[in-house]
């Protein structure tokens, strides 16, 4: 691993419930270091977003939990894990699909899509201190080479079935542990402003209307036009044309 940190210690395990899970459950009984990698061929309770249920085919895919101690940051601020950690992905996903003309980007909070299908989802769990975070498990699935997707063949995609050949899944993996690694270093010496810029560059849907639900279930017609610093995203609605900010609970996409 060419990382000062992320992925030193890379622990692979056959099967497990959840790398989150996992990666949580050592924090509270052992001291893990900083930058510790979890990975595992089979998940068997992969947890989503939002209490959803995340499957990914046995060793196919990248299913691992990063385990980082962002101190310094503000509990305020605990957004700026999404955003790094989804510029991580699109910047490993940008190298390798290089070549191509696919259309790389973050559908807010932190999906990656490329050319409209989703390639990789983040989970972020964190323990809070004092005002500060102590401890962020940063979980993330990242399609490899997975090319079934039954149901949500329509939705979902993979690098395989992007490129047509294999990868090597733990290639992948060592990129996208150098990928955050940087991006961690900006967000610790406060270059929030690239930070910023970067991720609303990248934003999936930016100035376009798009069918959410809210709460509810109930469907509404609105403009992206701004994450805002706590990570709500701001919709300007089309039928009141006010200006409302959501978070992730209250707002879901209708694809
Ligand atoms: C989402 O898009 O809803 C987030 C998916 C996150 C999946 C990863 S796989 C590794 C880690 N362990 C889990 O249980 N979930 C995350």
């Amino acid at each position: 691993m060419e990382t000062l940190f992320i992925g030193k210690n890379l622990l692979f395990l056959t099967e497990v419930e959840s790398t989150n899970s996992y990666a949580m459950e050592m924090l509270r009984n052992v001291n893990i270091i900083e930058g510790t990698v979890i990975h595992t061929d089979n998940q068997t309770k992969g947890r989503g977003q939002r209490g959803a249920v995340w499957n990914s085919e046995m060793a196919s895919n990248i299913t691992a939990s990063v385990v980082l101690r962002p101190q310094f940051l503000n509990a305020q601020k605990s957004f700026y894990l999404s955003k790094i950690s989804a510029l991580a992905a699109h910047d490993v996903l940008t190298e390798i699909l290089t070549q191509s003309q696919y259309d790389i980007k973050i559908k807010w909070p932190n999906d990656i899509l490329v050319a409209k299908k989703k390639i990789a989802g983040i989970l972020i769990e964190n323990t809070y201190q004092n005002n500060g975070i102590a401890n962020s498990i940063i979980g993330i699935g990242l399609n490899v080479n997975q090319t079934g997707f039954g149901e949500m063949s329509s939705t979902a995609t993979s690098l395989k079935i992007l490129m047509n050949k294999s990868f090597d899944r733990l290639a992948v993996l060592e990129n996208l542990c150098g990928k955050l690694e940087k991006w961690y270093f900006k967000l610790k010496e406060n270059k929030l402003a690239e930070i910023d810029a970067s991720y609303f560059e990248r934003l999936y849907g930016l100035n376009q209307q798009h069918v959410f639900w809210d709460q509810t279930k109930k469907e509404f017609l609105a403009e992206i036009k701004d994450v805002r610093l706590d990570g709500k995203l701001g919709l300007l609605i089309s039928e009141s044309q006010e200006l409302k900010y959501f978070d992730v609970k209250e707002l879901s996409w209708v694809l």
